[in-house]
């Protein structure tokens, strides 16, 4: 891991603890800088990058985990920042949108949320499982899923308030299965989503 940083190593303190006659400004020019770099590691980056985006734009045909050099770049990529900012980038232009809709029509308007990774989160069920590296098992996840612990993923929350705030209807449609329809409820419930019109389930 350590080489995924560039590693600088200033050596311009060593001449003070020198004795002053090998200090010759011809052998020692200048603080001596050693960088460290792996051109491997930045091109395994740009590969890791390059196949999330095509991931996103759902440019690519079904796949089933993440690729094996990819584990550390995805697991990064979920738990610092850039997941955050991406997702709020996203909901701050949802707002957006929202606020721009004439709402003055016959009050038939609606928002339609998904629920998995949309609203709430199923990033602490990843996390036990390599983010991604594991094949999805179907019987795990519907075992997180009955467990109704799925955090609210926070900026769609807030697109979520100010949906209802603008009186929009709201529509959750979810790939979830009816017989989950309870413990989604509770689970939607306790992670802060409220008052919407219909919730349709497969
Ligand atoms: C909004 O819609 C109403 C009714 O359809 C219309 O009369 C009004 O001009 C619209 N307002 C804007 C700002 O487009």
């Amino acid at each position: 891991m350590i080489f995924l940083k560039k590693i600088l190593i200033f050596l311009s303190i060593l001449p003070l603890a020198l004795p002053q006659e090998i200090f010759d400004p011809d052998t020692f020019p200048r603080p001596l800088i050693i960088e460290i770099n792996e051109p491997h590691l930045k091109e395994v980056q740009l590969q890791c990058t390059s196949w999330r985006v095509a991931v996103e734009a759902n440019n690519l045909s079904p796949w089933k985990k993440i690729p094996e050099e990819c584990g550390d770049y995805v697991r990064e990529y979920m738990t610092h920042k850039g997941y955050e900012i991406d997702l709020q980038r996203v909901c701050n232009e949802a707002g957006i949108y929202a606020r721009s809709v004439n709402m003055s029509g016959d009050g038939k308007i609606a928002w339609i949320f998904d629920v998995d990774e949309t609203l709430l989160s199923n990033l602490p069920y990843y996390a036990d499982r390599g983010y991604g590296l594991e094949i999805f098992d179907s019987t795990k996840f519907d075992e997180w899923v009955e467990m109704g612990m799925a955090p609210a993923i926070d900026s769609s929350l807030k697109v979520y308030e100010e949906v209802l705030s603008l009186e929009f209807k709201v529509i959750l449609l979810t790939g979830r299965s009816e017989r989950h329809r309870s413990i989604t409820i509770d689970n939607l419930l306790q992670a802060g989503f409220r008052d919407w019109d219909k919730l349709i389930l497969r």
